[in-house]
């Protein structure tokens, strides 16, 4: 089985870059040590503190955070990160080429009980005019992404990996150290009988969204005469590892549950790096109205409705999205 650099070499990815993917692993492989300790290592449970997004910070949440902004930052080719745990951008190296965006633990409330989480990275290129400590530099729109991954803490720890050549899987060696080729080509079927949505926020949905998944439950007897099933991970990284191995739609429409909180997911450290994956690999991602990686973002903690995976259910999906 191959390993992951001279993949990456082979795929003509500068040596820089190289250098920096295997950083933000490295700090990844220390993630999964500690996930894997659970209660032994004392990371589970909350902190007191709240993030920039309004949540309670899980201690698993605060740890992923600062191993991957001090390694990060530690490589020097780095001029500034950006996670969904940091109130503002972190300066590095004014000369360094690249910016990094992350979110550190991708399904808090999964880790109290043992169960899917992971950890998702976006790499998009330094802009020579702007400030190391300017935060417009990150407001590149995710075509610009230079590469997009996550790592799965589960049974086996995994890496997707896109730098635009192709969706790869990796699985974590954990007796060698290293992440090894496990699937060349993630290739996501365009047609699918499975829908991933939290139910419980239905009655907030736009009229659209209630019309696409109410025919989907009519199944075979409905206007789209199949039967579906569901699953939800409650953590995307799980929900769209699911879609790259065998196919499916992950949804988070707007909602009007809270008002001042349409959408739910970030479009810097979840929504921009799961739709370069998913694209490359051959699906589709969108907000309903837009390709998710054509927004330019005005903001970097924004957030955005997401409706990606199997190219064709998405298709179905924005029909009922259009007035
Ligand atoms: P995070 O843990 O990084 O804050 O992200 C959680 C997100 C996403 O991973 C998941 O799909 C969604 O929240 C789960 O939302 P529900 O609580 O509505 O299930
Ligand atoms: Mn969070
Ligand atoms: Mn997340
Ligand atoms: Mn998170």
């Amino acid at each position: 089985m191959r390993r992951l650099a001279p993949v990456l070499r082979q795929d003509g990815v500068d040596t820089d870059l190289i250098a920096l993917i295997k950083t933000i692993l490295a700090a990844c492989k220390e993630i999964s040590f500690r996930v894997g300790q659970g209660a032994l290592a004392g990371v589970l449970g909350s902190t007191l503190d709240e993030n920039i997004q309004g949540e309670t910070q899980k201690k698993l949440d605060v740890l992923a955070n600062e191993l991957l902004k001090d390694m990060i930052l530690e490589t020097g080719v780095v001029k500034a990160i950006s996670s969904e745990e940091e109130d503002n951008t972190v300066a590095g190296n004014p000369q360094g080429r690249y910016l990094v965006t992350f979110d550190p633990l991708d399904g808090s409330s999964n880790t109290d009980i043992n169960s899917l989480i992971g950890t998702i990275f976006s790499i998009l290129p330094a802009q020579a005019n702007l400030d190391a400590a300017d935060p417009a530099q990150f407001l590149q729109p995710g075509t610009a992404q230079l590469a997009a991954g996550y790592v799965l803490y589960g049974p086996s720890t995994m890496l997707a990996l896109t730098t635009g050549k192709g969706t790869r899987l990796y699985t974590l060696d954990k007796t060698y150290g290293g992440f090894l080729l496990t699937q060349e080509e993630v290739a996501i079927p365009s047609v699918t009988a499975e829908f991933a949505i939290n139910m419980s926020n239905q009655r907030y949905w736009q009229p659209g969204m209630q019309a696409y998944i109410g025919d989907l439950l009519l199944g075979k007897a409905g206007p789209r005469g199949k039967n579906f099933n569901m699953r939800w991970i409650a953590a995307m990284v799980g929900d769209v590892h699911r879609i790259l191995c065998r196919g499916g739609v992950f949804m988070y429409p707007t909602d009007t549950k809270d008002p001042n909180k349409p959408d739910k997911l970030r479009l810097m450290y979840e929504a921009n790096p799961m739709s370069f994956l998913v694209e490359q690999a051959g699906g589709a991602s969108s907000t309903g109205y837009q390709r998710i990686m054509d927004i330019q973002p005005v903001d970097i903690h924004q957030r955005v409705a997401v409706i990606l995976g199997s190219k064709h259910e998405v298709d179905s999906c924005l029909k009922y999205h259009q007035a």
